[in-house]
């Protein structure tokens, strides 16, 4: 069984990841299964034609045994979005849990509460891998530059977007102990504002850049107990986020660029960049743990 945890899962790139990782474990199961059927049907095949003195094969499996179902939990604000989200996860046993990400001073009782709860779902099953999707972001002030912020704001903005992201992080580690996973994997959805400054975007790009290296120090203190991190950059999306970039940003050079490429057709879509991650998840060996890897480089 795997368990795969989504923030802001309910919408936006959040819910895509959560649908491509259900999906591509199903498909991996499926190949799975239909290799063993074929295996078995050869084996049988064999067996019929061999001598009484041939040597005895393993039995095949013919079924997806639990190791191959996954377990999709989604947190956000909006409840009936995160039951929409669930309803179309139909792969997936699915947990939604809602939780206002601002208010970091409940949020370890929820995270309590949801714990007991998974415990109960992943009962007497193997967890070989348990994943932290911590996508759950906000855009927080574009429309200024850093000296005309109002900043009573910035403890709300950096209590979603970094502090409620390390007690999540700090969390799961604890928790994949817990239910006894043989891998831990966490993903940062980062931006490449983590790694290139852009002017407008002061808040965002330091709560990215703070999130990437919370994950590379992660990636050295967890080396050596099965624990994989990744920071990354899903691209410029076609979505609410990019629609509110464009309508926001203070600087007029990269509200030209971002509705050209808006009308150009130049936005990722969701789906695609979804897929790349999740590629990368179910690829052993394809990414550097601790790295921060963009959706263009991605193979
Ligand atoms: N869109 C882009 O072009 C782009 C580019 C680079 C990086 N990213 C990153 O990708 C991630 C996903 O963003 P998106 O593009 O899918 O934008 P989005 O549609 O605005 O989604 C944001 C997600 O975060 C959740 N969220 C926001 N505030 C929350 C809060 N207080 N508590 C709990 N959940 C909260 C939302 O869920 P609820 O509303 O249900 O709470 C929603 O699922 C973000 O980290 C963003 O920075 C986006």
């Amino acid at each position: 069984m795997q368990v795969v945890i989504v923030t802001g899962g309910g919408k936006g790139l959040g819910k895509a990841i959560a649908l491509e990782y259900a999906a591509a474990t199903a498909t991996a199961a499926a190949a799975a299964t239909a290799t063993a059927a074929a295996a078995a049907t050869a084996t049988a095949a064999a067996t019929a034609t061999a001598t009484p003195t041939a040597t005895a094969t393993p039995t095949a499996r013919a079924t997806p045994t639990a190791s191959e179902s996954v377990v999709v939990v989604l947190l956000g604000r909006e409840l009936s979005a995160l039951s929409a989200a669930a309803a179309e996860l139909t792969q997936a046993t699915c947990v939604v849990k809602a939780v206002d990400l601002t208010q970091v001073r409940t949020l370890p009782s929820v995270l309590a509460e949801l714990e007991t709860e998974l415990a109960g779902v992943v009962l007497g099953n193997a967890v070989t891998r348990a994943v932290l999707v911590n996508n759950a972001g906000s855009l927080g002030d574009i429309a200024h530059t850093v000296q005309d912020y109002d900043v009573g704001a910035l403890p709300a903005y950096f209590d979603m977007n970094v502090t409620a992201f390390a007690q999540l992080s700090s969390w799961f580690l604890k928790l994949g102990k817990t239910i006894g996973a043989q891998q831990r994997v966490l993903v940062n959805v980062s931006s490449l504002l983590a790694v290139q400054p852009f002017p407008y975007w002061g808040v965002y790009a330091a709560g990215k850049a703070a999130r990437d290296q919370l994950y590379a120090v992660i990636a050295k203190e967890e080396e050596a107990n099965s624990v994989l991190t990744l920071n990354y950059a899903p691209g410029p999306l076609d979505n609410d986020m990019q629609l509110a970039v464009r309508s926001q940003i203070g600087d007029v050079a990269q509200r030209t660029y971002y509705t050209a490429a808006f009308n150009d057709s130049k936005l990722v879509p969701m789906k695609d960049s979804a897929g790349k991650l999740v590629h990368l998840l179910l690829t052993p060996g394809s990414f550097t743990s601790g790295s921060h890897v963009d959706f263009y480089d991605a193979k």
